[in-house]
């Protein structure tokens, strides 16, 4: 199963791509993920990702369809992918198209979540990372247990260099320019689902897994 998830920065993706990914056993592709990773090793990919990253721009095509492509031709991708960040331009839409047919498979369903870009305000400046392992949390909405250190590993939590307030709205203004019409190239191919992505975390997931027809 190949399954795209969209949505506004904040709106929970990477929150239920994870989740649904580990309790699928499909690969979770966060091109976000990736392209952070490559600037704290301090790629070459990395050093090209990080200024369009810190000025909320989308970072090229061609760079983000070769992640992709890459990725996908690994083994662990065959039983299923949740993409999450990805397409973002109707260049990257149009390209996994043809990727996903050279490797004969197809997407089942695009999920768009939607959210108001005050609720998206709400969660993106509380939002908290681990530097080790990349888990997510929210001062408010998600604390870890000690304030500023991971749950999982005890690692510690920082805030993304892109969740300062103007940079967010530079995000939110690139995602209704350049991502937003994907919702319509989705439904025109009949994939598109929406889901209410306020509410708490646990009731998004459930209303996720109606919408891709996972049985709960
Ligand atoms: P990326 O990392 O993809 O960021 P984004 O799309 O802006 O999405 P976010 O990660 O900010 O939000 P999310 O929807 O995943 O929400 P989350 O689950 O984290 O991209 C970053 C940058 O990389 C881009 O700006 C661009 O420069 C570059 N890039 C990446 N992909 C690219 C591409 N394809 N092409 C070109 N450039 C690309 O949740 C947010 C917070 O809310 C968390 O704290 C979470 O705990 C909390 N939360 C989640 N759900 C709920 C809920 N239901 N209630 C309350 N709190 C919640």
């Amino acid at each position: 199963m190949y399954l795209v998830f969209i949505g506004p920065p904040g709106s929970g993706k990477g929150t239920q791509a994870k989740r649904l990914a580990e309790r699928l056993g499909f690969v979770h592709l966060s091109t976000g993920d990736i392209l952070r990773e490559a600037v704290k090793e301090g790629t070459p990919l990395g050093l090209e990702a990080k200024k369009y990253i810190e000025e909320g721009k989308l970072v090229p095509d061609e760079v983000v369809i070769g992640i992709v492509k890459e990725r996908l031709g690994a083994p662990d991708c065959e039983k299923g992918v949740i993409f999450d960040g990805f397409p973002r331009t109707l260049a990257q839409a149009e390209a996994l198209d043809r990727i996903l047919d050279e490797l004969g498979r197809q997407l089942e369903r695009v999920v768009e979540i939607e959210v108001s870009e005050d609720e998206v305000l709400r969660r993106l400046t509380g939002r908290r990372t681990c530097r080790n392992c990349g888990a997510m949390y929210h001062v408010i909405f998600e604390p870890p247990k000690v304030e500023g250190v991971c749950d999982k590993c005890g690692g510690p939590l920082y805030q993304r260099e892109d969740d300062k307030e103007e940079v967010i709205r530079e995000r939110l203004r690139v995602y209704r320019k350049d991502t937003e019409p994907l919702v319509s190239y989705y439904e025109r191919k009949g994939i598109l689902v929406k889901v209410e992505g306020e509410g708490p975390i646990e009731e998004v997931r459930q209303r996720l897994l109606e919408a891709i027809g996972v049985r709960r």
